[in-house]
């Protein structure tokens, strides 16, 4: 990396270093008899020890669901033969650092967890300007489909920004034929997701990610307050976890689903695969350059 790329993006720099290490402590944590819960807000609080906020709730989803599983605040799971995915926002000075990974309690999962791993890494040995979106979505294809599995096809990595944890480019985890180019100062996530499944996933029901979206009048007095609270997210996702910590959850419950009501936020619902398959992620953030610089390395 040379002395433009450290000062130009040193926030980028700095919250990509503070994912990875999170995505690190959080293997070491990671057990059979933990609870989830605890893990969840384990790998939280390491982000904020070492001087970030999350960019996203942690992502904990298990098994056949790809994402946006977070625990709440009465989550009584204890992690005992999961297939768990690990997908980690660190959010520093805006700028996001976005990193995922799977950790296989159960042990029958080597191929599928290697499937998803070796695609994003195939992925970002051609990444640099110029590259085509399909081009990237082809070698994560054919990286999975090698292994006899499918890259879940409705789900994409995504381009970063400050405070924007999903903005352009899309980056399809198969050849969509998109030809648009990577350009050169572009920071991206690659996020392919294997399965065993059908290869795509669903909306499933139970949210617990929710972000802003309208700020209009609300009548609710204590909905009001709670609306107050989810600005300082500045547009980024949360959780009834951060919630609790002030009010308490039934309140925050019934509020929320005010707020989604009135179009105050949006809810994001856990991904379950269509035919229930496995699935398995990975995920790195990297800044287009003369090639892909790996920032959560
Ligand atoms: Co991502």
């Amino acid at each position: 990396m040379n002395d433009e790329i450290k000062t130009k993006y040193a926030d980028w720099i700095k919250a990509g270093k503070i994912a990875s290490e999170v995505r690190e402590y959080s293997k070491t944590i990671i057990k059979p008899g933990a609870k989830l819960l605890g893990i969840g807000e384990k790998i939280e609080n390491k982000i904020r020890e070492l001087g970030a906020t999350p960019a996203f709730p942690i992502n904990l989803s298990s098994d056949n669901f790809a994402a946006h599983y977070t625990p709440t605040p009465e989550d009584e799971t204890i992690l005992d033969k999961q297939l768990l995915k690990v997908d980690v926002g660190v959010c520093f000075n805006g700028a996001v650092g976005d990193t995922a990974y799977t950790f296989d309690l159960s042990g029958k999962h080597d191929k599928l967890v290697e499937a998803s791993k070796k695609a994003v890494e195939n992925a970002i040995k051609i990444i640099k300007p110029g590259v085509m979106l399909c081009e990237i979505g082809k070698v994560i294809e054919d990286t999975i489909t090698s292994y006899g599995f499918q890259p879940i096809r409705n789900l994409s990595g995504h381009g970063l920004d400050l405070y924007e944890i999903h903005t352009s480019p899309s980056i399809p985890n198969y050849d969509n034929n998109d030809t648009t180019q990577l350009e050169k100062g572009m920071i991206i996530a690659i996020e392919p997701f294997a399965t065993d499944g059908a290869g795509r996933i669903k909306e499933g029901s139970h949210a617990n990610i929710f972000m802003q979206e309208q700020d209009k009048p609300i009548r609710d007095m204590f909905a009001r307050k709670i609306f107050e609270e989810i600005k300082k997210f500045n547009g980024l996702p949360f959780s009834t976890r951060d919630l609790v910590k002030l009010f308490p959850l039934n309140r925050v419950k019934l509020a929320l689903r005010q707020l989604l009501l009135n179009n105050n936020i949006q809810q994001y619902a856990p991904l379950p695969e269509v035919n229930d398959g496995m699935v398995s992620q990975h995920e790195h953030t990297i800044l287009v350059w003369d090639e892909g610089i790996v920032l959560t390395k």
